[in-house]
């Protein structure tokens, strides 16, 4: 039978509708809306309709954003020196700095000025840290999103086989602590994994996060495992195909997601709801100051 889909826009939809009424009754208690502040340095037409997207969400929930829009020139001094300002203005809940940075800005150095507490995309490495010794807080996006969509189709995790493809710092690794977390048997693969297909085979979920389509065969596909294709690759023809075998894959598997419509509207919900949390936190004086 083929897979059902895993309907990340339609539950994306439904966390932003939620995260407007919790945005709503804060503004009515006399407390600010929360406010994002977004780093765009150049002008990636893949980067800009990110953005696009993220701004456009924020006004459904009721989130204050603020672009700064900088030319590709920008010195990494320069972008390190608005970030310090950022963590200061106490008006500013959630600092993201959109990837990829044009080749003279460290994208690591960027990470590691935000404030954790401001940290909404959930890259700086204390929060990662966090996460892995089981103390979540600013999660990142693109896993606690993936986590979102499995809780739909699964009540509990526990003990199933995991097998997460791509070892990325920003999607692989903190994917592999999340579902570690949740009490699966997790193996990461990477570049040097032998025999792909036999780990693929062998789990109940897998994720794939690689940015090479359709690697993932269809064939290799657990009958019954839930599928999570994070992979959104463009093709000469202008068409978007996942990091899996689509059809191939639906044909054994029990839930997929699709590509477009499944892990990017979750990533963009995830960074909303780390927004509002971030200003909670700023609210409660539970501040994360290291080096701000
Ligand atoms: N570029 C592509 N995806 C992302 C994301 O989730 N966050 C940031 N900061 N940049 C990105």
């Amino acid at each position: 039978m083929p897979a059902q889909s895993l309907d990340g826009k339609g539950l994306s939809e439904r966390i932003i509708a939620d995260l407007a009424v919790r945005v709503s009754a804060r503004v009515t208690a006399g407390m600010t809306a929360p406010a994002l502040a977004v780093i765009l340095v150049g002008s990636d037409p893949a980067s800009g309709i990110y953005v696009r997207n993220k701004r456009n969400a924020c006004l459904k929930a009721g989130i204050h954003s603020i672009l700064y829009d900088l030319p590709v020139t920008t010195t990494q001094a320069e972008v390190l020196a608005l970030i310090g300002e950022l963590n200061h203005n106490t008006g500013v809940h959630g600092i993201l700095v959109q990837m990829p940075l044009p080749p003279q800005i460290d994208p690591t150095a960027v990470i590691e000025r935000i404030c954790p507490g401001k940290d909404v995309d959930g890259f700086h490495p204390y929060n990662i840290g966090r996460l892995a010794v089981r103390m979540p807080t600013l999660r990142s996006c693109t896993p606690y999103g993936v986590m979102r969509l499995l809780a739909m189709v699964h009540d509990d995790l526990k003990g199933m086989s995991a097998v997460v493809v791509g070892s990325s710092n920003h999607v692989g690794r903190p994917m592999g602590l999340e579902l570690l977390l949740a009490g699966c048997t997790v193996t990461t693969c990477h570049r040097f994994t032998h025999n792909l297909d036999a780990f693929v085979a062998q789990a109940d979920i897998v994720v794939v996060a690689v940015g090479k389509p359709e690697l993932v065969k269809g064939a290799w596909i657990k009958p019954g495992a839930t599928v999570v294709d994070v992979g959104i690759n463009r093709m000469a023809d202008g068409s978007l195909r996942g990091d899996v075998e689509f059809a191939a894959a639906g044909e054994r598997a029990a839930w997929i997601t699709p590509v477009p419509g499944g892990v990017g509207p979750m990533t963009v919900a995830m960074l909303l709801e780390n927004t509002l949390l971030a200003a909670q936190l700023a609210d409660a004086a539970i501040r994360v100051d290291l080096d701000c």
